[in-house]
């Protein structure tokens, strides 16, 4: 649950009724050893919506996400994906879950030998039993949805940044998955080409009625694609304020909230440090021994 002194602004109502939530995330608590990043976080993403994870690097939005897609396990609590708990699912279960859902990870994720038509395809190779000729047209499908269709034939290694990250979008989506969860997509982009992946996500969600569950810190990109956020603040260990950001920016009034979305829009005064005065670590506050060592862990966002 968000805490209670949580900003709450609404959100932009998702597509169609107040339906069953497609995610529902109760009492979730996890981390790494013993060190607790987020404790008893509750909330639900509609079907249809852009939601996305935001607040400050370190603050375990890519640990939410991770425990999201049933890759962590958590202290306690549970996540349910279109009804079903990824939490204890095994065997069959638990790949009819993952079947449903796609991820895009990373840079280093399109393997650089084979083209980007076989990438896309790679999922449908193996999960299912389609014969090639359908799966290249699958894979079609899904790149001219990137707006990648000319470019089936090429390597990743030919394709720019932006290019790199809608092939891997394409193929997130390549067995329809009802979700879609993207840590960072705009991570290492310039402005030009973040945005048009905005785009891109927008069109999809509002033409295919997909699901986004996004990991962000970018302003721009937030304020363009999100119908609903959570920030999540590593002292109160939890989220701190949902609903749309464009409100929140305009009109939130909590200082964690204003330390967020101000951050970059304000201007040092004259003789002060850009970046903050030295504090030792042992004396910030939510500061665990190993988290230095744990910033360099594969969490760190590969930038291209
Ligand atoms: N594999 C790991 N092992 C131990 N600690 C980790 C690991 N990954 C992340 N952490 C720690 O968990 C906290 C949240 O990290 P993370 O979820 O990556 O934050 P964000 O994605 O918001 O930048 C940080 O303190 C980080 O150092
Ligand atoms: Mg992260």
């Amino acid at each position: 649950m968000p805490d209670t002194n949580a900003t709450s602004c609404p959100a932009r109502p998702a597509a169609g009724p107040a339906a069953e939530p497609i995610i529902r995330v109760r009492g979730l608590t996890c981390g790494y050893g013993r060190h607790v990043v987020l404790r008893d976080v509750s909330f639900d993403v509609s079907k249809g919506e852009v939601f996305v994870v935001i607040g400050g690097s370190g603050c375990g939005k890519s640990t939410l996400l991770k425990h999201m897609i049933g890759l962590l396990a958590p202290m306690a609590g549970s996540v349910a994906l279109n009804g079903r708990d990824i939490v204890g699912a095994e065997g069959e279960d638990r790949l009819a879950i993952l079947r449903d859902i796609g991820v895009m990870y990373q840079m280093g994720a399109l393997f650089g030998s084979m083209t980007v038509l076989q990438n896309v395809g790679l999922p449908l190779e193996e999960y299912t039993d389609l014969p090639v000729e359908a799966i290249e047209v699958i894979s079609r499908v899904k790149l001219s949805l990137v707006g990648l269709e000319k470019f089936g034939q090429v390597f990743p290694s030919e394709l720019s940044g932006g290019m790199v990250k809608r092939a891997a979008i394409a193929r997130a989506m390549a067995l329809d998955p009802s979700i879609l969860f993207l840590d960072e997509p705009s991570a290492g982009l310039d402005p030009v080409t973040s945005a048009e992946l905005d785009r891109v996500v927008r069109s999809l969600a509002e033409n295919l009625g997909i699901t986004f569950v996004i990991v962000s810190h970018e302003l721009p990109s937030i304020l363009s694609i999100a119908d609903r956020v959570i920030l999540l603040d590593p002292q109160a260990k939890g989220i701190v304020a949902e609903g749309d950001p464009r409100v929140l920016h305009a009109e939130s009034t909590d200082p964690r909230v204003r330390r967020f979305f101000d951050r970059e829009a304000r201007v040092p005064e004259p003789g002060e440090h850009e970046s903050p005065p030295f504090v030792p670590p042992a004396s910030q506050p939510g500061h665990q021994p190993g988290d230095e060592a744990a910033d360099t862990t594969p969490t760190a966002e590969a930038r291209p």
